[in-house]
């Protein structure tokens, strides 16, 4: 606590040793919780991804869960991980670490990702109550402790760094650049939070293969809308903005 530089974000820090997922527990809290109302496990044992995914979350790991309240509309919320991702990135590059957004919020260290976001809604007639943002970062995860499947595409900050690293400082940094993001967010125009995304991230230009429920899309990133969606040309020219879904990098 001593190392926090925040008011809003970080008011209230929980922590535990062991949750199924720090997402549940802020689900259950979130209506009576002040906003900024901050999550932390050491351990998950039903840590989930996006899209229905597990997440393995081996100890040493960052497995938080932040409580915001926005007043925006439900179709907006999109934009909220982007700005979430933004942190991750710049908490990141503070420690001269080489991050990049892949959309629409996995944090990747040379291709190999380092931090998952799982965002989840609660609203009513289409305006937002709270957002719970759970981010999952593999701080000092050893990489062994991963399936085969999942170690092949992911790294984290201990082995990029080749040193376990003070988890405190890192947090409390990163609960500093999620402040910084979220004033952003409330006071600049969304234009401006879609250049600083694209300046950081590494998805518009590539050739992708965007996985959704009902559909697969493959062409040319080259946007993001005002509602967070990535826009795709295919090789037809056809304009694709698909708003959630499992994004490839090909060649
Ligand atoms: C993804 O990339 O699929 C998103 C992963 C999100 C993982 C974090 S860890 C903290 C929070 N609690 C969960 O159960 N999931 C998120």
């Amino acid at each position: 606590k001593g190392l926090l530089k925040t008011s809003l974000v970080g008011s209230e820090i929980n922590y535990y040793s062991v949750l199924e997922s720090t997402n549940n527990t802020a689900r259950e809290i979130a209506q009576k919780a002040p906003e900024g109302t901050v999550i932390i496990a050491e351990k998950q044992n039903k840590g989930r991804g996006r899209l229905g995914t597990e997440w393995q979350s081996a100890s040493g790991g960052i497995w938080m869960s932040l409580i915001l309240k926005p007043s925006i509309p439900l179709e907006n919320v999109s934009r909220v991980t982007l700005v979430a991702g933004i942190a991750v990135t710049n908490a990141l590059r503070n420690m001269d670490i080489d991050a990049h957004i892949k959309w629409p919020n996995d944090v990747l260290i040379r291709g190999k990702k380092i931090c998952g976001i799982l965002t989840e809604v609660s609203a009513e007639v289409q305006k937002v109550d709270h957002v719970i943002l759970g981010i999952g970062i593999n701080a000092n995860v050893k990489l062994s402790d991963l399936s085969e499947d999942i170690r092949r595409n992911s790294t984290s900050i201990s082995n990029e760094m080749g040193k376990v690293i003070d988890r405190n400082r890192f947090v409390a940094s990163l609960l500093y650049e999620l402040e910084q993001q979220y004033i952003i967010f409330k006071t600049k125009k969304f234009i401006d939070i879609v250049d600083e995304w694209i300046n950081l991230s590494d998805t518009i230009g590539r050739n992708v293969r965007v996985t959704t429920p009902n559909r697969i899309i493959e062409g040319k990133a080259v946007g993001i809308t005002e509602k967070g969606a990535l826009v795709i040309l295919d090789g037809n020219h056809e304009r694709h903005e698909i708003i959630a879904g499992n994004c490839r990098y090909i060649n």
